[in-house]
């Protein structure tokens, strides 16, 4: 299973998601990747922004290796699921796909919470930190579902 997480900069949100799934991947041993990349190239080849690095820290986790990438077509073809943070990261992917086949890989990731609910992680970028820890919280708990989705997959055999 290869999950690839996308939101807009691949600066704040998707590599806390990466780095947090990354972590029950391991804890669990399963046998799964993930990477995150951006829809916008603003900030290729950036480290994490500082905040998401330091709450990522505070739960031991560390994402400073990452570098910010830019999400490219073939990455239709490497990864089996694309979790999408927001409606507009959705709507750009989905614009991209050039077959049923690829769009169907591509899902809002907090609809794992809620099938359907069409909920966005907020773009915590020009807030404060409350919106880092709020960001943190809602990709704990969809990564959960989604390291459970693994679990259960790699159980088929
Ligand atoms: P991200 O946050 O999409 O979660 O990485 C953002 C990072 C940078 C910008 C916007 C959102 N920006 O406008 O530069």
């Amino acid at each position: 299973m290869k999950v690839l997480m996308v939101c807009l900069g691949n600066i704040c949100r998707s590599p806390l998601a990466e780095g947090i799934l990354q972590k029950k991947i391991d804890e669990r041993g399963l046998e799964a990747t993930v990477d995150s990349a951006g829809t916008a190239a603003y900030h290729v080849g950036e480290m994490p922004d500082r905040r998401s690095i330091d709450i990522a820290n505070k739960h031991g986790i560390d994402i400073s290796h990452q570098s910010a990438r830019q999400f490219e077509m073939n990455d239709f073809k490497r990864f089996d699921k694309i979790y999408a943070m927001d409606k507009h990261n959705y709507d750009d992917l989905a614009a991209m796909a050039r077959d049923p086949l690829e769009r169907h890989k591509v899902e809002m990731i907090l609809n794992v919470i809620e099938p359907k609910g069409n909920r966005s992680v907020p773009d915590p970028y020009y807030g404060g930190k409350d919106g880092f820890i709020n960001v943190y919280n809602m990709l704990d708990e969809a990564t959960e579902v989604i390291a459970d989705m693994i679990e259960k997959e790699s159980n088929k055999g």
